[in-house]
């Protein structure tokens, strides 16, 4: 077993520092194996996705990521800023599902800027494509147009393939939860998004069981304020997923507490939280480690089909909260304000092993 330790930028170093203080306490220590990543690679080796880097993720069973990003590099050429860095490699692994729960921790209730009847008891997974469509969709550019002035291009694209083995991710998904799945598209004007739901009904007839619904995106972002409740697994495509993702989580009070997982085929994953790399923050142990501590617990679920040490983290997180110790992000009048490194030495000492 080898998992890969891809620090980053920003907060990363000192949120993945947390989550590797619990591999620690699991004696799990020697098989981490370190390598740079984003602006991080650039500096040690200008690539965002240094080759040793890439070789030693593909060469691990898991990797385990912080974030990458930084605004000091926003001048590089598009091919160098730290971004390119994350999407390559999850185009190089191959990673096309990724899973973003947004969960809504009773303890946190208070966090949430919705009123607490609207999400109490939140629980959605959101499945969203992650190696295709306008991310990786060619032509793209910028170009001198023929009236001579620049024109930018980006392409919304999806094989019949790529859509087929995400949907059968997420239906499978579905049929480990409440077995209703939400797939969200553009289809009143999108082709691309025309055929994924064409696609989805067609994949849906091998799964039965599972009640599969449709909506535009645009609904969907009105819905998950309205009534987020009515969702459970919600899958769409690349850019869709990205911007729903990260409002799902702000259902939940804070983007710093929610982990994600991002697989192949054979559930090798990438596993980091759904946050970025906070450099405003870095360095000032604010940071909430909690979204990398569970990725963590989501690393043992579905590479390690580990179910138990992801319920010890999970509960382990979940007594930290409940005795009322909280980061900055989550923090509320009458809880117990601490940083990043006490947030992890917490969830170490909850750890029941
Ligand atoms: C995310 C991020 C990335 C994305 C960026 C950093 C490239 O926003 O993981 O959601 O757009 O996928
Ligand atoms: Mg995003």
């Amino acid at each position: 077993m080898k998992i890969a330790v891809l620090p980053g930028d920003g907060i990363g170093p000192e949120i993945i520092k947390q989550a590797v203080k619990v591999l620690k306490a699991f004696g799990l220590e020697n098989i981490l194996e370190y390598a740079p990543i984003g602006g991080a690679g650039f500096e040690a080796f200008k690539d965002p996705l240094p080759k040793s880097t890439l070789e030693l993720a593909i060469a691990a069973d898991a990797v385990l990521l912080g974030a990458v990003g930084h605004w000091k590099y926003d001048k590089l050429p598009r091919d160098m800023r730290p971004e390119r860095g994350l999407l390559r490699i999850r185009q190089s692994l191959n990673l096309f599902a990724n899973l973003r729960p947004a969960i809504m921790f009773s303890e946190l209730i208070h966090a949430s800027s919705l009123k607490a009847e609207v999400v109490s008891g939140l629980d959605i997974l959101i499945v969203r494509e992650l190696t295709g469509d306008i991310y990786f969709g060619e032509p793209r550019g910028i170009v001198t147009n023929q009236k001579n002035e620049r024109e930018g291009i980006n392409t919304m694209r999806y094989s019949e393939s790529e859509i087929k083995r995400i949907a059968h991710v997420a239906f499978k998904t579905a049929l480990k939860r409440s077995k209703k799945l939400c797939s969200v598209d553009k289809a009143n004007v999108l082709e691309t998004t025309e055929l994924w739901r064409e696609v989805f009904i067609e994949t849906g007839k091998e799964y039965p069981e599972v009640e599969l619904s449709h909506m535009y995106v645009d609904n969907a972002a009105m819905q998950l304020v309205k009534n987020p409740k009515q969702f459970d697994v919600i899958v769409t495509g690349n850019i869709f997923g990205d911007i729903l993702s990260d409002q799902a989580s702000m259902l939940t009070g804070s983007i710093g507490m929610l982990p994600s997982a991002s697989l192949d085929a054979n559930n090798k994953g990438m596993y980091e939280p759904s946050h970025g790399s906070a450099p405003d923050i870095a360095g000032q142990d604010k940071a909430n480690p909690l979204a990398t501590i569970l990725s963590l617990a989501m690393m043992f679920k579905y590479t390690f089909n580990d179910q138990e040490k992801f319920n010890l983290i999970e509960n382990a997180v979940k007594s930290v909260l409940r005795e009322g110790f909280r980061t900055e992000d989550i923090s509320s009048e009458g809880t117990n304000l601490i940083g990043c490194e006490e947030m992890g030495d917490k969830v170490i000492e909850r750890l029941e092993i």
